[in-house]
């Protein structure tokens, strides 16, 4: 059968990630979570105190890093390493959300990301979740997704996520955060978050997980059997 490549972009917080998981799981398909890589680059600047501003810099910290996702079996799903130290949980963490956007908007961290996120996909059958799959990692991507939520219920999935890892944070301080990435994340000049012409909405709003999953499959499946 052939194997397709799913691009599923979107503002921060609609569920790509958790969709874009169980749908790779089910296909049996790689799944790339594109802002792990961001993430993970950020807390890099952030322990190596690198000033976003000096290229140079920025560039000798980029030479300097590795990122992998490792399956783990017993999650039953992929962790984030930076240079071999497992960094999945830090990365979530709300200092590093804070972060992530004006680190994201370098173009050199761009290039770097983007060529790492296409040599994870080169065996293809990925599932890849982001801001700008389908516009520049993926433009050839055969199903494209476009998510979107209420601010309403992006935050209360998120609150209930972060407070479910045990992690202290208000309601009101992830609806802030979401508005600025999401404002910051639109906006910059190298790649912004946009909707291209040929990608296909879902509003999970008021979706349930198992039919957003569900959703995304019957698109998928359509297309591999074409
Ligand atoms: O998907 P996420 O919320 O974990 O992503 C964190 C940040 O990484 C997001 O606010 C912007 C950036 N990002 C990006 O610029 N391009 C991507 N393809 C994925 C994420």
């Amino acid at each position: 059968m052939r194997k397709i490549i799913i691009a599923i972009d979107g503002y921060s917080g609609c569920g790509k990630s958790s969709t874009a998981k169980e749908v790779a799981k089910r296909l049996e398909y790689k799944h790339i979570d594109s802002g792990a890589t961001y993430r993970a680059v950020t807390l890099y600047f952030i322990q190596n105190e690198i000033n976003l501003n000096d290229n140079d810099a920025v560039n000798e910290a980029l030479g300097k890093i590795s990122i992998d996702f490792i399956y783990n079996k017993e999650l039953g799903k992929n962790e984030t390493f930076l240079n071999q130290q497992n960094v999945e949980e830090e990365i979530r963490k709300m200092y590093v959300s804070e972060m992530v956007s004006p680190v994201s908007a370098i173009k050199e961290v761009r290039g770097t990301m983007v060529s790492i996120q296409r040599k994870m996909a080169l065996d293809g059958g990925v599932v890849m979740d982001g801001r700008d799959i389908g516009s520049v990692v993926f433009p050839e991507a055969e199903l494209k997704i476009f998510m979107v939520a209420s601010d309403e219920a992006r935050a209360r999935r998120r609150y209930l996520e972060l407070k479910g890892k045990g992690q202290e944070v208000s309601v009101e301080e992830i609806a802030r955060n979401f508005r600025e990435r999401d404002q910051q994340d639109t906006s910059r000049k190298e790649s912004p978050l946009v909707r291209v012409e040929d990608a296909i909405e879902i509003d999970t709003s008021d979706l349930e997980f198992e039919d957003q999953v569900q959703m995304v499959l019957d698109l998928a499946n359509e297309k591999i059997g074409e």
